[in-house]
Formats: structure tokens, C-alpha cells, sequence
């Protein structure tokens, strides 16, 4: 297949694309470089430097490249920063994905995949419970709201796009995640464990409790999960990417320290305001069983760690 991954210099797009390279498909990465790396991008993929909002840009490119599937990676992805600029993210998010839905439609692009999330759609997850698809969408930050939004233009689209696939993911976390967002805890708490420094632990109700619980998903089941969606093997139009499983934020730190020995100094601080205090979704039944937390880990280290040697 001929496929166009938006944000393929990013964290997850990157991943994507070169699974996608490496199955013998022809890729083609359409990616501003606004958080993404030229350097991610891998080998065997066209690299094409664009913001997904440029209707020109967008038209030449599904023009000249002729695509058989779109996945949809590129976002404005902070949270702080829709909360902040809530037209830019909704020009992102909302905008660049009505673009990429009307040049594929004009295009007669078969299959469609879109990066959601899970995370900032449900709200809290009550203790005991995981956020199951259908469940009532109750998106509290601009981005939730934007990426919801998204999902519902991507559903309208389906038809004169034949197949489309929505995917929610958890927390991702994995090789290439960059340690300096606000989010991304596995690869803040890897980079400062490297350094010796201290790590911090905001609390889900108060300092000191522990802090709050995520699902945390490895990079390559999201990638398995795209896999999936663009060969028609999901059954559902909207699937959960997750493990199921809550991991406070106090015992993912010390499963890193298991690698690393203990942190030098562990700072307690109070709960960050908007942070959800559980987030925990019920898996996709069409996806493979979820990669072990401690398995993943140990990839997600690895590759830190040979990044420090070279
Ligand atoms: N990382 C997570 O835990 C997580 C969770 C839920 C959903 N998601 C979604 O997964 C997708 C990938 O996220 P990520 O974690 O890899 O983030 P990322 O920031 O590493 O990747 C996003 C990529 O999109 C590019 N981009 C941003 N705006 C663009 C624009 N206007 N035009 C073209 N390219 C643009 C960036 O340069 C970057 O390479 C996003 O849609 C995000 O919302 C991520």
C-alpha cells in the first residue's frame, strides 16, 4: 500500500512508519517538525516537511503520491498548552484532520486512521472500573473536546471513505518519547534515573499519596493496533489501545527502579489542577494481549540508555 503517516517524525508516527516500511508498504511522512524529529523518520520513508493545515500543500501531496490509506498521527498533543491556545489546538487537531478527510475523500482514499485518546475523553475513571467504549464522553480540556471533534468528522466521513478506523489510545510510552513534555512520565522519570536527579511524584488527592494511576500502553501494541486497523481486522469503528491495567504513578517509579537503583531524591509535590486522578480503559478484544509493563520497560530503558553511548 501507499500510505501517508501524519506526524511520522513524532513519538508514536515514527514507530508507525517504520512498521509500516518495514512490512514492504510506501510510505510517505507528512510532518511540520513542530515536536517532531527530522532524525525519527526512518530510512525507506518519502519525508515531506508540511503542516497539515496547508490545503495546497495537502492537494499536491495526495495528488503526487496517490494514497491508498492515511493514518493520522500528527496533533497538537499538550493538554497545557490547549488549555492555553485552545484556537491553535482546535486549528490543529479539528482543522488539519478536516483537511486530510476532504483531500482523501477527493482522492478516493480507502482507509482512513485516526490517532484519539482515550485519556482525555471519559474524565475520571472510578476505582475498580475501566472506561469501556460507549461509555460517556465527558472530554474536560480543549484538546479532549478537540480530539472528540475529530472523531466525529472522521465517523461522518466513513462511506465516501470506505474504511475508517478510530483509535483511543492510553498512555503511551516507549522508545523515542520525548523526556522534556509535561506528559510522558515513563521517559521523564527514565532521562532524570539516567542522571541521577531527583524525580518528582504529583499526588492524585494530596503530596505524598502516591500520585495518580494511567494505563500505560508500549509503543509497539499501538503500533500492532494501526497494523490492525489498516488491514480491516478490527471489527469496531472506535477500539481502545490499552492494557486495562492502572499503574500508580509511585509503583511505574519504582518498576524503573528496578533498572536504575533508587532514585536520588523523591519529591512529593501537591496534585497538578486538571490532572485526572484515574485513568484506566478496557482493552480492544481484536488486538493482541497488551505487552507486560516490566517488558516494556526494559525495551524503553534500553533504548535510553544506548542513546546516552553514542
Ligand atoms: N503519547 C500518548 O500517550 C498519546 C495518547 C493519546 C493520544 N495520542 C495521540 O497520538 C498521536 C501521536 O502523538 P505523539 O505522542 O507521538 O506526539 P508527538 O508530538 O511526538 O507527535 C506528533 C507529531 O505531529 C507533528 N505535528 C504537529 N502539528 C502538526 C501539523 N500542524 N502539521 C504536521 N505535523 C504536525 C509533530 O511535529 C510531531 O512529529 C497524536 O495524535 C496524539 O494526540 C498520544
Amino acid at each position: 500500500m501507499r500510505v501517508i503517516v501524519t506526524g511520522g517524525a513524532g513519538f508514536i508516527g515514527s514507530h508507525v512508519a517504520e512498521a509500516l516500511c518495514a512490512t514492504g508498504h510506501h510510505v510517505y511522512v507528512l510532518d511540520d517538525l513542530s515536536t517532531g524529529r527530522r532524525e525519527n523518520v526512518p530510512d525507506g520513508a518519502v519525508f515531506v516537511e508540511g503542516d497539515v493545515r496547508d490545503e495546497a500543500l495537502v492537494e499536491d501531496l495526495f495528488r503526487d503520491v496517490r494514497p491508498d490509506a492515511v493514518v493520522h498521527q500528527a496533533a497538537q498533543t499538550s493538554v497545557t498548552v490547549s488549555v492555553r491556545e485552545p484556537r491553535r489546538d482546535a486549528d490543529v487537531n479539528i482543522g488539519g484532520t478536516v483537511v486530510l478527510l476532504e483531500a482523501a475523500r477527493r482522492h478516493g482514499v480507502a482507509r482512513f486512521v485516526f490517532a484519539s485518546t482515550g485519556g482525555a475523553i471519559y474524565g475520571e475513571v472510578p476505582e475498580g472500573t475501566r472506561a469501556e467504549i460507549g461509555w460517556p464522553e465527558r472530554p474536560e480540556s480543549p484538546y479532549g473536546i478537540g480530539k472528540l471533534a475529530a472523531e466525529h468528522y472522521v465517523r461522518a466521513a466513513t462511506g465516501p471513505i470506505p474504511h475508517t478506523a478510530i483509535l483511543r489510545y492510553a498512555n503511551v510510552y516507549g522508545p523515542r518519547q520525548d523526556p522534556h513534555g509535561e506528559a510522558g512520565v515513563v521517559a521523564i522519570f527514565t532521562e532524570r534515573l539516567l542522571d541521577g536527579a531527583p524525580v518528582t511524584i504529583y499526588g492524585m488527592a494530596e503530596a505524598g499519596d502516591g500520585g495518580c494511576v494511567r494505563d500505560y500502553v508500549f509503543v509497539g501494541d499501538v503500533v500492532d493496533a494501526n497494523l490492525a486497523a489498516l488491514a480491516g481486522r478490527l471489527a469496531a469503528p472506535v477500539v481502545h489501545v490499552a492494557t486495562g491495567v492502572g499503574t500508580r504513578t509511585s509503583d511505574l517509579l519504582a518498576a524503573l527502579e528496578r533498572h536504575f537503583g533508587p532514585a536520588s531524591q523523591v519529591v512529593h509535590a501537591p496534585p497538578r489542577p486538571g490532572d485526572l486522578g484515574r485513568s484506566v480503559l478496557a482493552p480492544c478484544p481484536d488486538l493482541a494481549a497488551p505487552t507486560p509493563l516490566d517488558e516494556g520497560l526494559a525495551a524503553t530503558v534500553a533504548w535510553f540508555r544506548a542513546q546516552r553511548e553514542r
